[in-house]
């Protein structure tokens, strides 16, 4: 589910008139407060699907505000981190620069799809960058939030030429839905999206213009070193780029290409990276007939652990790198196997069954894990995936949770 874009978003980004409904806001999330996971008091379970280990119950304790998460195996349970109020802030960021495909695309897509892309963009024309394919807020917000921003930074492609850079600049956020490792396949033409060379570009751009507007490299260097740089990217190669069943280099050939833009955002400047890995895209919504779940599960585990591995190689090569790897994988999987510790119903289906926001949908969305049939996942999802990543518990990000990336000096 990670890589945002399924396969019906293809068909979508090729037939973009028929799919106008897309581009239409989201149902208003108002009734969205919390998500409902367990109350304090309330017991709780886990049961191992497959068996091999013992079930095990916990109680939420009393000693959190309000409510808990459970983590299987082992019914640990953590106060929400969100509603826990924390005697010390995080450092925020200079400034947050994200990168990547649909889960944090906050507008670029929107853009792209209404046919305003390469039109130039004057204050008058400032598009709406409301649109988001969830019921509420995305992975990006909720991390910027955490952040002590009040949100995402803008979309690109949203932003009036040229980029304001000076008081109240927050970065930007390059991510689109679609977006791969690789650039475009000619084959998948009329596919409209931002990959990720092009948004480095794009960065490459924007850096330049704060070169200009601080005053010289040392200023925009020192900025970059304060902030922090959130990718998602590879699902929607690996959902969607590659020719399946895939050749057997193809994962190693797209984690070269991780490497190279890694390696050239360092050179730009980046230096802490929280990286978000390749999720559950067996099971995501988005897979169609054809694929088959257990392998490409298998080909995002091999993803993922080669990321961890080049990761690891280059912190060693890189001058100041930091950086902590999210396991959205693993955190799928494990909400899965529990839905209701975590406040959901039903983690296979769609809350919305059109794919189109402004169509009817779930009554209740928070129920649901994913959003829509493009494998877009609802606020409640997002919500919980952020706070894991951000304030932990540590078992899914590594070597840190994203928090403790901000405090280091
Ligand atoms: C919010 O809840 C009310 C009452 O349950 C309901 O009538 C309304 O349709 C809901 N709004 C949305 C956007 O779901
Ligand atoms: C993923 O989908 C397969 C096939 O439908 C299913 O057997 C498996 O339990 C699912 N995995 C999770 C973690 O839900």
């Amino acid at each position: 589910m990670a890589s945002g874009v399924l396969r019906a978003s293809l068909w979508c980004v090729l037939a973009t008139l028929a799919c106008a409904g897309n581009v239409n806001p989201p149902a208003s999330s108002s009734n969205y407060s919390a998500p409902s996971a367990p109350a304090v008091g309330s017991n709780v379970a886990c049961k191992d699907k497959d068996g091999k280990r013992p079930s095990c119950t916990g109680t939420c304790p009393a000693s959190c505000p309000q409510q808990c998460l459970v983590f299987c195996p082992g019914c640990r349970t953590f106060c929400r981190p969100d509603q826990v109020r924390r005697a010390k802030k995080p450092v925020r960021p200079a400034a947050i620069f994200i990168f990547g495909d649909g889960n944090l695309d906050i507008g670029n897509g929107n853009v792209l799809a209404s046919g305003d892309y390469d039109v130039p963009h004057d204050e008058q024309q400032t598009l709406d960058s409301q649109w988001v394919m969830t019921d509420g807020e995305n992975i990006a917000q909720f991390i910027a939030k955490f952040m002590g921003f009040q949100g995402s930074p803008p979309a690109y492609l949203t932003l009036p030429r040229p980029i304001h850079v000076g008081k109240g600049f927050t970065g930007i956020n390059y991510a689109c839905t679609g977006a791969g490792l690789r650039d475009l396949d000619p084959n998948l033409d009329g596919w409209l999206t931002i990959p990720m060379s092009k948004q480095l570009q794009q960065f490459a751009a924007t850096r330049a213009q704060m070169e200009a507007k601080l005053g010289g490299a040392q200023a925009v260097t020192a900025l970059l070193a304060k902030s922090f740089f959130l990718i998602e990217v590879g699902g929607v190669d690996l959902t969607h780029y590659l020719p399946y069943p895939y050749t057997p280099t193809e994962v190693r050939d797209l984690l070269a290409l991780y490497g190279d833009k890694i390696k050239s955002l360092h050179s730009m400047g980046a230096r802490r990276f929280g990286l978000i890995n390749v999720g559950l895209i067996g099971n995501s919504t988005s897979v169609g007939g054809g694929y088959d779940v257990a392998d490409m599960n298998k080909h995002a585990t091999e993803f993922n652990d080669g990321l961890k591995t080049l990761m690891d190689g280059l912190a060693k090569t890189l001058p100041d790198l930091r950086y902590s790897i999210a396991d959205l994988y693993t955190f799928t999987e494990t909400v899965f196997a529990n839905p209701s510790n975590y406040g959901f119903e039903d983690t296979q289906s769609p809350c919305s069954q059109s794919g189109d926001s402004s169509q009817p949908h779930c009554d209740n969305p928070a129920q649901y894990w994913f959003w829509d049939y493009y494998g877009y996942i609802t606020e409640h999802a997002a919500n919980l995936v952020a706070t894991a990543f951000f304030y932990g518990p540590p078992q899914f990000t590594a070597p840190v949770i994203f928090r403790a990336l901000l405090d280091e000096k």
